[in-house]
C-alpha cells in the first residue's frame, strides 16, 4: 500500500485545496493530510486564519478524500510523522517547491502544480474589511505609526483616518466626521482623554480598541464597559503583552498548577528617560509612569491572582507634584493567600523581569518580559526545568489587531482582557491620583 501525506492550512476551503488533494491521493492508496494548529501557523507568519482548527479539520474531512486528518503542531514534525506513519511520498503544491527537499532522506516528495488564481488569502481579504479611525495626541506618534504598520500584517481591516498627521493616513480634525467614516477606533490619546473619547466612539455605534487604561476611574470603565454591552459594541482593552502566545501560555501554566499554588508575583518593567530631560511641556501632556507601564505590570498580577486583594500600598517618586508625574512607582498587593509587588519606572532603570512563584517551582520571564516570546519552568531539582519559546512577531501588536478584528466578526464581547481586570488596573490609578498615596518628592 502506498502512503501519502500532505500539509496545509485549509482555511476557507476552496477549490484549490480540492484539486491538491485529490491529485494527493491520486499518487497513492491511503492519504494523511496534516492539518495546522493556529498556534504553529503564528510561527509561520500566518496569523488570522478566518477558520478555528476545529472548523478547518472538519471541512477537509467533509470532503471524504483523506483517509486520515491529523493536525500539525510543531517545526519538524513532518519527519517524524513521515517515520511513525511509514509514509511514502510527500507532497505538497508546487508553492513550496525546493521547500521540503530535505525529505527526500526519508521518502519520496512530490510537488504538484499549484491551482492558479485561488488563494486563502486572496478569499479573505476580497471579504468586508473592517475600517478603523485612530484618535490620538499630535504629541505622541509612536503607538499610531506602530498600530499602522502593524495592521498591514492582517487581513480584514483597513486603516482608513486619524485625527493626526501620521504617515499617509488621511487626517480628519472633526472627531465626530472620523466618526461617520469608520466601523471602529484604536484609542491612544492620553489616559486622561480616554473616558470622553471612548463614550463618544461608543455612542456613535464604533467599536473601539483602547490603549490600557481604559479609563482613571473604575467606575468609569464599568459604565463604559456597560455602554458597550447594551449597544452590543466591542470594547477592548489595548494592552499588546496579552495577545503575545507565549505570555497567554505562561498565564495557563501559571493557573494550570504545574507551579503549585502561586503565592507571590513580582514583576517589573521601566524605561530610562534621565530626569534633566523631562520639561515642563513632557509633564503635562505625556503618560506618567503609572499610566504606561502600570497597566502592563499590573497585568499578571490580575489576570493570575484574580482582583480581590485585601489591601495595597501604593508608593512613588514624583517629578511633578501638581501633575502627579511620577518617575518611578512600587505598588505592593496582599491576597487572601498570595502578595505581588510590581515595579514601574520611566526614569529609573531596574531588570525587567517577571517572577512567578509557586509552593511546587517559579516561572521566570526574563528582562523584557513584557515582549516576551521565552520563559522557564524552574524547579528544585534542574533535571526538571523546561523551557518554552514562542515565536514573537511585531511586539504582539498584530497579534492584538487579529483579536479586536475577530471580536468585532462574532460579535463578542469576551476579550483576553476581561472587564475585570480592565476596571482593576483603572481602580489602582484611581488610587495614585486619589490622595492616599504615600509619595516622595524628587
Ligand atoms: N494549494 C494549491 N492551489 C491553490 C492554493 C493552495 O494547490 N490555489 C495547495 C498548497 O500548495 C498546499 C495546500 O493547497 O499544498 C494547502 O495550502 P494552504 O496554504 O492551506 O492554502 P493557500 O490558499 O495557499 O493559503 P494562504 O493563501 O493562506 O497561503
Amino acid at each position: 500500500m502506498i502512503k501519502v501525506i500532505t500539509y496545509g492550512t485549509y482555511d476557507m476551503l476552496h477549490y484549490g485545496h480540492i484539486k491538491l488533494l485529490e491529485r494527493a491521493k491520486a499518487l497513492g492508496d491511503y492519504l494523511i493530510v496534516g492539518v495546522t494548529s493556529d498556534d504553529y501557523d503564528k510561527t509561520r507568519g500566518k496569523i488570522n486564519n478566518q477558520q478555528t482548527l476545529m472548523e478547518r479539520i472538519a471541512a477537509v474531512e467533509e470532503l471524504g478524500i483523506a483517509d486520515e486528518v491529523i493536525v500539525e503542531e510543531y517545526e519538524g514534525q513532518k519527519i517524524d510523522d513521515i517515520i511513525k506513519y511509514n509514509i511514502d511520498i510527500f507532497t505538497v503544491g508546487s508553492d513550496w517547491k525546493g521547500k521540503f527537499d530535505y525529505l527526500k532522506e526519508y521518502c519520496e516528495v512530490v510537488y504538484l502544480s499549484r491551482t492558479e488564481g485561488i488563494s486563502s488569502t486572496e478569499i479573505r481579504s476580497s471579504m468586508n474589511k473592517l475600517k478603523i479611525g485612530i484618535i490620538c495626541d499630535d504629541s505622541d506618534s509612536t503607538s499610531p505609526v506602530k498600530f499602522i504598520r502593524e495592521s498591514a500584517y492582517v487581513n480584514g481591516v483597513e486603516i482608513t483616518c486619524s485625527n493626526s498627521d501620521i504617515d499617509s493616513i488621511e487626517k480628519v480634525d472633526d472627531l465626530d466626521t472620523l466618526l461617520r467614516k469608520v466601523d471602529a477606533v484604536y484609542i491612544a490619546t492620553h489616559p486622561k482623554n480616554h473616558y470622553d473619547d471612548v463614550k463618544k466612539a461608543l455612542y456613535a455605534g464604533k467599536h473601539v480598541l483602547c490603549e490600557a487604561p481604559v479609563c482613571l476611574k473604575a467606575s468609569e470603565v464599568e459604565e463604559l464597559f456597560s455602554i458597550a454591552k447594551k449597544k452590543r459594541l466591542v470594547l477592548m482593552t489595548g494592552i499588546k503583552t496579552a495577545y503575545m502566545t507565549a505570555y497567554e501560555r505562561l498565564v495557563l501554566i501559571a493557573k494550570s498548577g504545574q507551579i503549585g499554588k502561586i503565592v507571590s508575583i513580582d514583576a517589573t518593567c521601566t524605561s530610562l528617560k534621565p530626569v534633566e530631560m523631562y520639561g515642563e511641556q513632557e509633564i503635562i501632556s505625556n503618560w506618567n509612569t503609572i499610566t504606561e507601564w502600570g497597566p502592563i505590570a499590573l497585568l499578571p498580577v490580575f489576570q493570575i491572582l484574580g482582583t480581590n486583594y485585601k489591601c495595597r500600598q501604593i508608593v512613588s517618586l514624583m517629578l511633578d507634584t501638581d501633575h502627579k508625574f511620577d518617575i518611578f512607582t512600587k505598588a505592593d498587593f496582599i491576597f487572601d493567600s498570595a502578595v505581588a509587588s510590581i515595579k514601574v519606572g520611566k526614569a529609573v532603570k531596574s531588570e525587567g523581569e517577571l517572577v512567578i512563584s509557586g509552593t511546587k517551582g517559579y516561572l521566570y520571564v526574563p528582562s523584557p518580559w513584557w515582549k516576551t516570546d521565552y520563559f522557564e519552568a524552574r524547579y528544585e531539582n534542574p533535571e526538571n526545568n523546561r523551557r518554552y519559546f514562542y515565536q514573537l512577531d511585531g511586539e504582539g501588536i498584530r497579534y492584538e489587531i487579529v483579536s479586536f478584528v475577530k471580536a468585532v466578526e462574532n460579535q463578542s464581547s469576551i476579550s483576553l482582557i476581561s472587564e475585570p481586570v480592565s476596571v482593576a488596573i483603572a481602580r489602582v490609578m484611581e488610587d495614585f491620583y486619589s490622595e492616599n498615596v504615600v509619595s516622595y518628592i524628587n
